[in-house]
């Protein structure tokens, strides 16, 4: 959610540095942008609604560039999208501006001071226009544009990442942030805030990772970290190791089918930083020793969205394997009951971003009751990461379309080594059914080659479709937490009303809506479970069902049932769903696709969703 980019460089050009910054953060999802620089000593704003290509058409002017200046991509909270609503915004003389991400929850109380004491019009419904005038404001009466944001940040409540400037101090931008995510970027004669890394890139790959509570000062040829008494923080560079082509699309049509076909790769990755050469999981780096794991007696994995999805399969694996007791929960649910959790509580968050504010919140919670915090995070560095015990990294590479798939396959895998380590320190697994599973972990990545193989049938049963306005996903065992991703895909990148049930709970409610061409995704991969798949194909399609199944080369039984069949690669009932969720996630792109649907950017949808 929300964009930031800001630039202080020794010559012009910083309009075009930060309008490319803005591009590499169109994957957070935002409905308008805009940009301030200080030009002939004053600030001048442009901001539009919509795109950034309708931004780029009001910038062209020449004179309309600079050495310094900030960006924003805005993700609507507070006001509609519009011109108005955009950022930046500034003071009433606009000589101070500011961008923000997040939530300002006393903006009411702030806004009303401001109009009743000092006489302030407002210009736009956001919330975040308060932070301009607050600190025009405090900067007329301090004279010290570090101490006016410091003084800012001890007044507003709520979540926030402010990227400030003002042509008083026309050097520098200041950054500070509180539970959403800030990076500081170290370049050659420049220098960078932005809200992730593939901002600057381009430019640099020494990394500060800013954290809550921080003040960051960022002129051409320093960056200087502060803590809220304004002491100076010393901390060390992070070198980011990969390039950024791994953040553009590579000949790829969209991130997301790119991101699709570099799920062996990512697979491949995750295994070989987990896995020893005797083929036996390693969880170096990760502070849990046998005695910790046998206290544990029971285990929360709490994510959102896809990571959910994630989570779902991990509770079949870790229960089978290590005779745990797992909850899946939502973040957003977790947070805001009464968990029993204490000391004996493993809690795994799940969280490809590691800044998602639910599952952020929900892990400080458990914390606060004594839970140990494992996380599973793809974003190194990131909230979660920082403030969990123990990090388990996935190494799927960033991520940049809204629709997860590449980090959800990574996030299996490491569910899967989580599952077989704590078995094993447990001794509730027999090593040959250990070995088997780490082999058929480590055959996914060609196997998964087969399965791309089948990409043109799948784009042709996603032509025939794609004008459908729903669609049902079944399936039983762990194939119904694959159809919950298969149909979260589908929804959120096509737009068609879709809607996964456990197969065996059709009968309870769903199968009241099945009529003659209703379309049903039947996934029947598990071999025990075949035949009682088998008669759920038979009951939906006795009252008109289409049904696309997937199942495992040779099942001749759900092949010769259903209308269309997708094959996997034979491989144990455990491991599928590292398989079967390709086709789900293809179907989805190229369904997508024939609608002319805008399919890493969705309507409405973030990649990282900041605000609870
Ligand atoms: C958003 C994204 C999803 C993602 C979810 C959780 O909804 O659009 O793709 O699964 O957030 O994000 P996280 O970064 O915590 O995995």
């Amino acid at each position: 959610m929300c964009g930031i980019v800001g630039y202080v460089g020794n010559e012009t050009g910083a309009k075009d540095i930060i309008l490319g910054g803005l591009k590499s953060l169109e994957y957070r999802g935002y409905d308008s942008a805009g940009i301030a620089l200080i030009c002939k000593g004053k600030i001048e704003v442009r901001k539009k609604v919509g795109e950034i290509s309708n931004l780029e058409k009001i910038v062209g002017d020449p004179s309309f560039d600079s050495n310094i200046g900030i960006g924003h991509t805005r993700w609507a909270t507070h006001g509609v999208p519009s011109d108005i609503n955009a950022h930046p915004h500034c003071n009433s003389d606009e000589t101070l501006s500011i961008v923000h991400n997040g939530i300002i929850e006393n903006y009411m109380e702030i806004k009303e001071q401001l109009v009743r004491e000092h006489d302030i019009t407002f210009k736009s419904d956001t919330d975040s226009e308060v932070i301009a005038h607050l600190l025009g404001v405090y900067f007329d009466e301090c004279g010290d544009l570090q101490d006016a944001v410091a003084r800012a940040t001890k007044r507003i409540r709520g979540t926030y990442t402010i990227v400030a400037m003002s042509s008083r101090e026309p050097d520098k931008i200041i950054g500070v942030r509180k539970d959403t995510p800030l990076v500081a970027g170290l370049g050659k004669g420049c220098n960078f805030l932005a809200s992730d890394i593939p901002a600057f890139l381009k430019y640099s790959g020494q990394v500060y990772f800013i954290e809550n509570g921080e003040l960051v000062v960022v002129t051409k040829d320093d960056i200087r970290i502060f803590d809220t008494e304004r002491n100076e923080i010393h901390r060390d560079v992070f070198h980011v190791t990969w390039d950024v082509d791994a953040a553009e699309k590579g000949g790829y049509e969209h991130f997301m089918l790119k991101e699709i076909h570099e799920q062996p790769a990512g697979i491949e990755e995750t295994l070989t930083r987990r896995l020893d050469d005797d083929g036996l999981v390693n969880l170096d780096g990760i502070n849990m020793t046998k005695e910790d794991i046998s206290k544990f007696n029971k285990i929360y994995i709490v994510a959102c969205g896809t990571a959910y999805h994630a989570g779902l399969v991990g509770k079949y694996a870790i229960e089978k394997m290590a005779k745990i007791t797992v909850e899946v929960d939502v973040a957003s649910e977790f947070r805001y009951r009464d968990p029993l959790v204490d000391e004996k509580t493993l809690f795994i968050a799940i969280s490809q971003s590691g800044e998602t504010q639910d599952t952020l919140q929900a892990l400080r919670l458990a914390r606060s009751k004594g839970a140990r915090v494992l996380s599973v995070v793809n974003v190194i560095g990131s909230s979660v990461a920082r403030e969990s015990d123990d990090v388990f990294y996935t190494w799927a590479g960033p991520e940049i379309a809204v629709a997860s798939t590449k980090a959800y396959t990574t996030q299996l895998v490491c569910m899967y080594l989580i599952a077989l380590y704590m078995a094993k320190a447990k001794g509730t697994i027999e090593d040959a059914y250990y070995r088997m599973i780490i082999n058929e972990l480590k055959g996914i990545p060609e196997k998964l080659n087969m399965v791309f193989s089948q990409e043109k049938e799948i784009e042709k049963i996603a032509e025939q479709f794609h004008r459908q306005n729903e669609m049902f996903f079944i399936g039983r065992g762990v194939d119904s937490a694959v159809s919950l991703e298969g149909s979260l895909k589908l929804k959120e990148i096509s737009y068609i009303n879709s809607f996964a049930i456990a197969a065996g709970e059709l009968k309870h409610g769903t199968i009241a809506l099945v009529e003659n061409g209703t379309v049903f995704f039947a996934l029947a991969t598990q071999d025990g479970l075949a035949e009682k798949m088998g008669s759920n194909i038979e009951e939906i399609k006795a009252r008109g069902a289409y049904v696309i199944a997937v199942a495992k080369e040779g099942s001749r039984l759900i092949a010769d049932l259903a209308d269309n069949c997708i094959f996997i690669p034979k491989c144990a009932d455990e491991v599928t769903p590292l398989l079967t969720v390709v086709p789900l996630q293809m179907f989805a792109y190229y369904v997508a696709k024939f609608r002319g649907c805008n399919i890493d950017k969705p309507k409405n949808l973030a990649k990282s969703v900041t605000v609870e």
